[in-house]
């Protein structure tokens, strides 16, 4: 436990102000990286990755070994959840992921079937075994209406379906996000078990909904995921990512529950310094700036650090990284906030 509280991310999260500030990016896995592609190919396909716990490991660790992050975040999907109600999912090469689309809230299985997901959490035990006593091992869910959106459309894209239930089907969006609260907590609570230090919830559609919406499908089913990990895990910082909530961050911040939150780059950083009233921040590089490199991502660094670095701050990207982020861009940005300005 001692141990554990000295790594960087975990102080940071634990509400102190860290120099120089921790970081880690989000989807820092992944195709941008040659050794990824290579293990991918391997593989064969994206889930097999992601279900066989050595090559998931593997892929975990790539990042962290090139890069040096204060941060591992778990190589799996935000997909295995409904995956593991019932909701068969694949993968195509190029088109992103599918499922079964759902019809109304009652196809959703009621419990998760943990033991298919098994290999998840084999994956986070063989990483922890493997990381530095320095480096923090976070494990991940989505948020419930993220799920609910894929799990409804079966698909990425507009999500219209989801949106639909909203006057369709008010009562079934109820049940479907309350389904996959639970679900998402019993998986994180598994992931802590196996061995994460902190989790983030990934509600990268929570920009869809505002106002009372956003209130009911985003907040309240986040504040159960919160209450149920609290109860079983008072110690694990929960991150939450609630992508473009815009006017939204604060009341999410204040009423969900979660100890820090990351911003996305459509965040004002001259109001950030608000959130941190709340609790320790994460963000908010603009995935493109670090494709772009340069003078430009190097200023929007230092604007990012100066407007957040004098409080608890975790530097991350305001979404994932995309596939063709130069690996060199990525390795300056880690010297840049390693080797100060
Ligand atoms: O951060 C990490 O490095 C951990 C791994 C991770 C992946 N997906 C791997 C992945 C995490 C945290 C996710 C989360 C995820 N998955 C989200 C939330 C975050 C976000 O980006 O908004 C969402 C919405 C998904 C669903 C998903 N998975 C989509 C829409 C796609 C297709 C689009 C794409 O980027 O290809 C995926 C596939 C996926 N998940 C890949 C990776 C590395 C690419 C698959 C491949 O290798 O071909």
């Amino acid at each position: 436990m001692k141990n554990q509280a000295r790594k960087p991310l975990l102080r940071a999260l634990g509400g102190e102000r860290v120099s120089p500030a921790p970081w880690w990016l989000m989807r820092q896995a992944g195709r941008y990286l040659p050794e990824y592609r290579a293990l991918r190919e391997k593989a064969g396909s994206f889930l097999g990755l992601c279900y066989t716990p050595e090559l998931a490991a593997e892929a975990t660790l790539q990042p962290v070994r090139r890069f040096g992050m204060d941060a591992a975040i778990l190589f799996s999907d935000i997909l295995v959840v409904p995956d593991a109600l019932g909701r068969k999912l694949s993968f195509r090469d190029g088109e992103g992921p599918s499922l079964e689309p759902l019809g109304k809230a009652s196809e959703l299985g009621e419990s998760l079937n943990l033991a298919k997901l098994e290999p998840v959490y084999a994956a986070l035990r063989l990483v922890k075994k493997q990381l530095s006593s320095q480096t923090a091992l976070i494990g991940f869910a989505g948020g419930p209406w993220t799920l609910a959106c894929y799990a409804i459309a079966g698909r990425g894209g507009d999500f219209a379906a989801a949106k639909a239930w909203r006057e369709t089907d008010p009562a079934g969006l109820d049940r479907a996000t309350s389904i996959l609260a639970e679900a998402a907590a019993s998986h994180l609570s598994a992931q802590i078990e196996a061995g994460a230090e902190a989790v983030q919830i990934f509600d990268s559609w929570a920009g869809l909904l505002a106002g009372e919406e956003f209130r009911r499908w985003v907040i309240a089913p986040t504040q159960r995921i919160v209450e149920s990990l609290k109860r079983e895990h008072p110690q694990t910082p929960i991150i939450g990512f609630p992508r473009n909530a815009g006017d939204m961050i604060g009341a999410y911040f204040a009423e969900t529950g979660v100890n820090a939150v990351s911003l996305d780059q459509g965040a004002r950083l001259d109001r950030a310094h608000e959130q941190q009233a709340h609790g320790p921040v994460q963000g908010n590089l603009d995935p493109v700036l670090l494709v772009a490199g340069g003078a430009r991502m190097e200023k929007a660094v230092r604007d990012i650090l100066d407007a957040l670095g004098s409080g608890p701050f975790v530097f991350n990207l305001g979404h994932g990284i995309l596939p063709e982020t130069p690996v060199e861009h990525v390795t300056r940005l880690g010297e840049l906030l390693r080797g100060g300005r």
